[in-house]
This record gives structure tokens, C-alpha cells and sequence, in this order.
């Protein structure tokens, strides 16, 4: 087993999850080195530092020139996501998981898969449901045609697009083969200004968002956000013949109903991991190692932004908008700006 230096920029409450699923990796020998915070005096920093013996720094272009890390845990608020991406390829490391969202711009998202690809390293963007046994299964059952030919795909959760809705997105088009979006159709609301409950304290968040996407298979996906949504990342698959239940408010994790079988709703026995971050860790091992691609490597995640760009800007004209989304701005910061939200 290979052997790996890594380190956090943003040691906050997800950068100790990361530190978790970094210390359970089976197929690898990771050796948690450093962290890197704005505030590495604050709480959540010093908590990271304690539990798992790391040096903590305040500019992470110094620890990233004196650690020499091979694998960087991005877990930064969205804006610095980009420039701290690209620091650390730049100072050498080799595999980098960033979280959700990518970046708050497809000009920064290209920006950072450029970055990545002329340096050969391995991008992964933190979609973690992609590595639930819920979401896993419900994607075999899908692609063998359980439920027949699927019409829609339809994904709720709380909170805003850039914080949940990037999740939901993701899961969509995970479920759907990540058949590539070809039209998008999205409102968005912020009369409220319910920004309050957000994660992400450097940007504005609508309060809630509806998208309809057309996928190049003929699937469409509904999107349902905002804050009367259920907490629980629920998805419905509906098909010519059946339909799946992914993580209903009120059922097993995953549960379907098919007119092939004659038993009723079937709720299945799932696969035991041990986290959805151990599982994007051991992926992003095999990508530096050559050993296939990673699930939610940097380029997926691009169109789940691109999805995102899409519904806010289709809110902004009013009309349905084809792919490529042909926006580089972060368009819900301008339509606050331009008073349109
Ligand atoms: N994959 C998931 O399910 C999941 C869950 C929670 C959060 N997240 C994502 O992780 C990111 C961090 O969220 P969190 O919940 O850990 O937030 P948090 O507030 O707990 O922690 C963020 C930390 O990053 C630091 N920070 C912010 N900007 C920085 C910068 N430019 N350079 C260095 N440090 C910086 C802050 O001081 C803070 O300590 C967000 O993008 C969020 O959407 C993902």
C-alpha cells in the first residue's frame, strides 16, 4: 500500500468528517499531517488540531509549501474552493477532494479542472450520496431495468441550490446514468431573505428553488428545494413499469415497487460501509493510482454547477435555456445585484 501526506484547507465541521473517513481508508497507508484555517484560533480548528494531532497554519499557501501533502482535503466555504484548489495542485499534491459546491462559477469550476489536468492530479468534488448504499443500489436497479423505462427522476431537500441543491442535483444524474442535461427550466424565490440557516456565511441563498431538467435519454429530472422541503434528500424514479423510493421521510432508505415482482413495496438488505467521505477517499486513492476514474470526478460535478447556473439564469430571463449553460459569473450574486430576486 501506498503511503500519503494529507492535509485540510477550511478545518470546520465537514474538514472533521473528511479526518474521519481520511483515518478508516483501507487501501491506503494516510498520515494526517497539517490543516489550514482563516481562524485557525476558532473552536472547530483547535478541535480538528487535538483529534488528530495536525499542525494548524493560517495561510494555506504556507503550509502547502512546507507539508509537501499528496492529498488535500478542500472543506473552505465556496468561494475559496477555487483558489485553494488550485494552490494545492500546485504545490504538488496529487489527489484532491473538494467539497460541494464546486466553486461559485463555471469560470472558476474550468479554472480548477485545468489546473488539475495539466498537472495530472486527481479532482473529486465531494457528492457524497453518490457513495450511498441507498444511492448505489437504486442505480443497479435502474440500470437492469427494474422498473422499465425511466420517465422521472424528482430530488427535494432543504435549504438553497448552492448548498443542498448541488447534492440533489448530483443524485439525479447519478441515478440517471449521468445521461448529460440538454434543457433547463428553474424559478427561484428570495422575498424572505431566509438566509439565516445557511452554511455557506460569504454568499447570498435563495429561499427556494424548482428546476425541470431534460437529460439526453429522454429522462426528466424535477428539483424541489427550500425551507418546507423534508431535511432528508428524498427521491422518487418513476418508470413505465415500477417506481424507487430513495431515503422517503417516512420508509426504509430505499424501497421499490415493481410489476415484474408480486411482492409489494421490496425493501432491500444494503451493502454496510463505513461512511459516504471513506468511500469518495478510497476512490480518490485509485484515481491517483490509475485504477479508473473517480465517481464524482471534477468534470461530473461541473454539470451539476452548470445545472445550478442554468436555473438560476433561466429564472433571470424567464425562458427554458439549452446546455452548454453560457454563463461565467456566479448568476445568482448578479441577479441580487440587478434587484431581480
Ligand atoms: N458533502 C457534504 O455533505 C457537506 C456537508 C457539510 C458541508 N459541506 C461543504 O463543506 C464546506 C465547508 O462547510 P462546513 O460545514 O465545514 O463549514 P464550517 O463553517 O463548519 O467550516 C468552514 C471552515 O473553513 C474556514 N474557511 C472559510 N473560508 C476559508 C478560506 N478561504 N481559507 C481557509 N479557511 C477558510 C472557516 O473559518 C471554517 O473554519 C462548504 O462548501 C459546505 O457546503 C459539505
Amino acid at each position: 500500500m501506498e503511503k500519503y501526506r494529507a492535509g485540510f484547507i477550511g478545518c470546520g465541521g465537514i474538514a472533521t468528517a473528511h479526518a474521519d473517513g481520511y483515518r478508516h481508508v483501507e487501501n491506503a497507508e494516510i498520515e494526517l499531517i497539517a490543516g489550514s484555517d482563516i481562524h485557525p484560533e476558532g473552536e472547530k480548528a483547535q478541535h480538528l488540531a487535538r483529534e488528530h494531532g495536525i499542525r494548524l497554519y493560517a495561510d494555506h499557501r504556507e503550509m502547502l509549501e512546507r507539508e509537501q501533502l499528496d492529498l488535500v482535503s478542500v472543506c473552505t466555504w465556496p468561494r475559496g474552493h477555487c483558489e485553494a484548489t488550485i494552490a494545492a495542485v500546485e504545490n504538488g499534491a496529487r489527489g484532491i477532494l473538494c467539497e460541494k459546491p464546486m466553486a461559485v462559477s463555471l469560470d472558476e469550476a474550468d479554472r480548477m479542472i485545468g489546473a488539475c489536468e495539466k498537472a495530472g492530479a486527481a479532482l473529486a468534488i465531494g457528492h457524497a450520496h453518490r457513495f450511498s448504499p441507498q444511492a448505489v443500489q437504486a442505480r443497479v436497479w435502474v440500470q437492469a431495468g427494474e422498473i422499465g423505462e425511466v420517465a422521472m427522476i424528482w430530488g427535494h431537500c432543504t435549504l438553497d441550490l448552492m448548498n443542498n441543491g448541488t447534492h440533489v442535483i448530483d443524485l439525479i444524474s447519478y441515478l440517471n446514468g449521468d445521461s448529460p442535461p440538454r434543457w433547463v427550466m428553474g424559478q427561484i424565490d428570495r422575498r424572505n431573505r431566509i438566509e439565516g440557516r445557511r452554511n455557506h456565511p460569504d454568499m447570498p441563498a435563495e429561499d427556494m428553488a424548482i428546476g425541470r431538467v431534460g437529460y439526453e435519454n429522454g429522462v426528466v429530472g424535477f428539483i424541489e428545494l427550500g425551507e418546507r422541503a423534508s431535511q432528508s434528500f428524498s427521491f422518487r424514479i418513476i418508470g413505465s413499469d415500477g417506481i424507487i423510493e430513495v431515503n422517503s421521510p417516512d420508509g426504509p432508505p430505499l424501497k421499490m415497487l415493481s410489476s415484474y415482482r408480486s411482492d409489494g413495496w421490496h425493501v432491500p438488505r444494503l451493502e454496510e460501509t463505513y461512511s459516504n467521505i471513506c468511500g469518495e477517499l478510497e476512490e480518490l486513492v485509485s484515481a491517483v493510482e490509475g485504477r479508473g476514474a473517480h465517481r464524482s470526478e471534477a468534470k461530473i460535478a461541473r454539470t451539476a454547477l452548470e445545472t445550478i447556473m442554468g436555473i438560476f439564469e433561466s429564472s433571470a430571463r424567464r425562458r427554458v435555456l439549452e446546455f452548454p449553460i453560457d454563463v461565467g459569473d456566479f448568476v445568482l450574486e448578479r441577479m441580487v445585484r440587478e434587484g431581480l430576486v
